[in-house]
């Protein structure tokens, strides 16, 4: 059984295959029936557990999970327990950070989104932040973008200078995880959410050519674009998804539960993908 947190992954042929998964918004810690469609609570509690289940019958080899924040919808240990319990039980080596729900409770959740009520919690200690996990030839950094209290996210200037430090004194392929967007996604309401210094985040990671990737969640969506030669990965949440290119809050029923693989090349080359929950 793997120790909690992974520090390093080591793979027969080097190749890293990351399963990211994200935006679980787990309301509870008791698990729901696949039948169970009664709400919303039941549907993320059942698509999570059923996720995990289909990624990992795949053909693929799974060498890492790497959890991109708003675990839960409630900041409870119990809800993490179980988070967690699951991620052990697959026996792969797995690390959590945090989004704006592991920091924030909201009330009014019936309430249109800017009528609610967020109030400060602190971070399960769990969730990591400004991690770093090696293989032979990536480094993959993990960053905690959550400010407690609010929903836009920040990448500290001690981040900032631990990723600039990491990026100059290791040569290897570089790969970041991060909860918030850190490019906008076009969707006025969602690109008011995100990193909120992002611009000042890719002037201090630009002299670096071997970042190679950026992964997120937070948009509830699938996106791919290339900035400064740096392929950004916005990842669909395990539960319910956001429509993409729409100014106001609007969710996106038709599109089911996601998603994505990485295969980390050791030339840094990297293939990503989005899969969907079977329905
Ligand atoms: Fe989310
Ligand atoms: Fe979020």
């Amino acid at each position: 059984m793997p120790s909690y947190p992974v520090n390093a992954v080591s793979t027969p042929d080097g190749q890293v295959n990351v399963l990211q998964i994200t935006d679980l918004h787990l309301s509870s810690h008791v698990p729901a029936a696949a039948n169970d469609t009664s709400s919303e609570v039941a549907v993320c509690q059942y698509s999570f557990a059923a996720i995990i289940k289909q990624a990992l019958s795949k053909e693929i080899r799974c060498d890492l999970i790497i959890v991109t924040g708003d675990l839960v919808n409630k900041v409870e240990p119990a809800i993490y327990d179980h988070i967690f319990a699951v991620l052990k039980n697959t026996g792969i080596p797995f690390a959590c950070i945090a989004g704006n729900h592991d920091v924030t409770d909201e009330t009014g959740k019936d309430l249109p989104f800017y009528q609610r009520t967020l109030i400060a919690r602190d971070a399960d200690p769990r969730l990591l932040s400004r991690h770093l996990i090696e293989s032979e030839h990536w480094q993959l950094l993990l960053l905690d973008s959550s400010i407690t209290g609010k929903v836009e996210g920040k990448i500290t200037a001690t981040d900032i200078d631990w990723v600039r430090e990491q990026l100059a004194s290791c040569p290897k392929h570089a790969l970041i995880a991060l909860h918030h967007h850190v490019l906008p996604v076009d969707s006025n309401w969602i690109d008011s959410h995100m990193a909120e210094n992002a611009e000042e985040f890719w002037q201090h990671i630009a002299p670096f050519k071997n970042l190679n990737v950026i992964i997120h969640g937070h948009t509830h969506q699938e996106q791919t674009r290339l900035h400064q030669g740096v392929a950004v990965y916005s990842t669909p949440s395990t539960c319910y998804q956001f429509k993409p290119f729409e100014d106001d809050f609007t969710y996106d029923k038709s599109m089911p539960p996601g998603y994505r693989w990485l295969q980390l090349a050791n030339n840094g080359k990297v293939a990503s993908w989005v899969e969907r929950l079977d329905t």
